[in-house]
């Protein structure tokens, strides 16, 4: 088993507003390679317990191996479950748990994920273009755009990575089905940097000038959004699950990567009437933790305890 090569973001600040004691009940609904978890287990002991959920078999396996090795002595009570967060409640049930005190989730994707050149989640796998966390529920990347119609894709393509070429991009993608079709993370690369006519970073149209982003970045984030549901499964479980399973007092902790995820946690946490805000502005990383891990500079983190 690799080790894990995944950095977790704003750890002290997630620390510091889970306000985490002894005994205390707490789900990280996307365990991940357990780096927040970890840290997590020791403060809630003695009495505490730890429920991790992930829905990659690949990231619970990294979990495992790091919950057990770090786990004080005596071994801290945890599990772990191959579930999405937005499942929370069915988790819970089999656990004969009605009520938790703390929930994490930090959403997207690990650094582990991005490295696996199978998964289709970096610029240059050369494995299937497949992005879906579980590969047992729904199709690929790959498929999704053999299949789709091109309106389809542009549609994907501006809702999910707010693309301003969707429709050229997807036009391209569909023209090219029979005699270049889009297998891998680079085939898709390679009609992005085509149709957008880009040589360089320093080369990019407008509306395409990030700085420190590449141009393909839209199109794999609306990609991976689509084909896990990703936007969906979060407004679910901000809206349905999460008020029901957090006990009163109890507090929620979640990390965002763009703009998309944050607007949907920003209007659930607005309301009143469940909610009380803990950080009135989102937390961001400081520029050390983005000097070390160049990953956190888009992380915002909101807290809030339920009424
Ligand atoms: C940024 S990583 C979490 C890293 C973790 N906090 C750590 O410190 O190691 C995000 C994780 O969420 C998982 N994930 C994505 N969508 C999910 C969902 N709907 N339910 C559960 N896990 C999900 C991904 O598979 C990935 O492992």
């Amino acid at each position: 088993m690799p080790t894990s090569i995944h950095i977790p973001v704003l750890l002290h600040e997630v620390l510091d507003q889970l306000d985490l004691r002894p005994g205390l009940t707490v789900v990280d609904g996307t365990v991940g390679a357990g780096g927040h978890s970890s840290k997590i287990l020791p403060r809630i002991q003695p009495g505490g317990r730890l429920i991790g959920l992930d829905r990659d078999p690949m990231m619970l396996a990294f979990a495992q191996e790091k919950l057990a090795t770090s786990s004080p002595l005596p071994p801290a009570p945890f599990s772990l479950h191959q579930s999405s967060y937005a499942d929370l409640a069915e988790v819970m049930k089999a656990q004969g748990l009605l009520h938790i005190d703390r929930l994490l989730v930090d959403l997207g994707l690990s650094s582990d994920q991005l490295a696996d050149r199978e998964r289709g989640f970096g610029f240059d796998a050369g494995g299937p273009l497949d992005m879906r966390f579980d590969t047992r529920a729904g199709v690929s990347a790959a498929e999704f755009l053999h299949t789709a119609s091109s309106e389809e894709i542009a549609r994907v393509f501006r809702d999910w990575g707010e693309e301003p070429a969707a429709d050229k991009l997807a036009q391209a993608i569909v023209g090219g089905r029979r005699l270049d079709p889009v297998k891998t993370a680079a085939d898709l690369v390679r009609v992005v940097e085509r149709v957008l006519k880009i040589r360089s970073g320093t080369d990019l149209p407008v509306g395409h000038r990030t700085p420190g982003s590449h141009p393909a970045t839209r199109v794999f984030q609306a990609l991976r959004i689509h084909v896990n549901h990703e936007l969906d499964q979060l407004t679910h479980f901000l809206e349905t699950t999460l008020p029901a399973v957090l006990s009163p007092g109890g507090r929620a902790v979640v990390i965002t990567f763009h703009s998309l995820e944050d607007r949907i946690v920003k209007q659930a946490f607005r309301n009143s009437t469940i909610w009380d805000m803990v950080t009135r502005k989102p937390i961001g990383p400081s520029p050390t933790e983005v000097r070390l891990n160049p990953r956190s500079r888009s992380a915002k983190l909101r807290c809030v305890t339920r009424k």
